[in-house]
């Protein structure tokens, strides 16, 4: 997607090798446009997957989530994180560890809002190691319902995320994938998906 790419290279910031910063339009300040359009092209790769519902994992797969959900026009889910919870009747959870913070959460989605004949949508602001996005699908699969398949805004394809998606079945589409951060540059595959039109 264009306009991301675009976005990236003017405003993210090389923190590391393995970190890029983009808190002026997606992890802190949002750029809502840019969202907008966003939302459009996950609408556009996933037409045809009968999506129901989006489930994404709060606070930063909130706002590209919503946008989705607003073109495709479906509810959207987001998942809460917890440190740990004792009375667990009425939700689904599961462990997620992220490596990149170092921390595990247990995340939590409300049995009321996971049909079994829900097919999701699961979207979140960056893919690395794949533990949010498979935490989110083991969610889903405990729910009954179908994952239509894992939208990524920002995908590090240097780390493993995508392939142990894809390993497990599931179809992921990344809206940007960074093939590397190296000497404080941002370098992107550069490959548009079936979508056709970049925007
Ligand atoms: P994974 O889910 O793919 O395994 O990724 P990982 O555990 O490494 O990432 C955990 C958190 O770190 C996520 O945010 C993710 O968005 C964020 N993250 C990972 N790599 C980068 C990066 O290069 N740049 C930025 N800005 N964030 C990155 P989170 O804990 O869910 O926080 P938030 O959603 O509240 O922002």
């Amino acid at each position: 997607m264009q306009l991301l790419k675009d976005t990236i290279l003017k405003e993210g910031l090389v923190l590391s090798d393995q970190v890029l910063k983009v808190d002026s339009f997606l992890n802190h300040q949002i750029q809502p446009h840019l969202m907008l359009e966003i939302g459009k092209a996950f609408s556009r790769r996933f037409e045809g997957e009968a999506v129901t519902k989006i489930l994404t994992l709060e606070s930063s797969g909130i706002a590209p989530s919503v946008m989705a959900g607003l073109v495709m026009n479906v509810p959207v889910v987001f998942a809460r994180k917890q440190k740990s919870l004792t009375l667990k009747d009425d939700l689904w959870t599961e462990q997620v560890y992220s490596f990149t913070k170092q921390t595990s959460n247990e995340v939590a989605v409300s049995k009321r809002f996971l049909a079994p004949s829900d097919r999701v949508l699961i979207i979140d602001d960056f893919l690395a190691h794949g533990e949010a996005a498979l935490g989110m699908a083991r969610i889903v699969e405990l729910a009954g319902a179908a994952v239509a398949g894992i939208g990524i805004v920002i995908e590090k394809s240097f780390q493993q995320g995508a392939e142990k998606i894809k390993q497990q079945g599931y179809r992921v589409e990344s809206l940007a994938r960074v093939a590397s951060l190296e000497n404080g540059q941002v370098r992107f595959i550069e490959t548009e998906s079936q979508e056709g039109v970049s925007c």
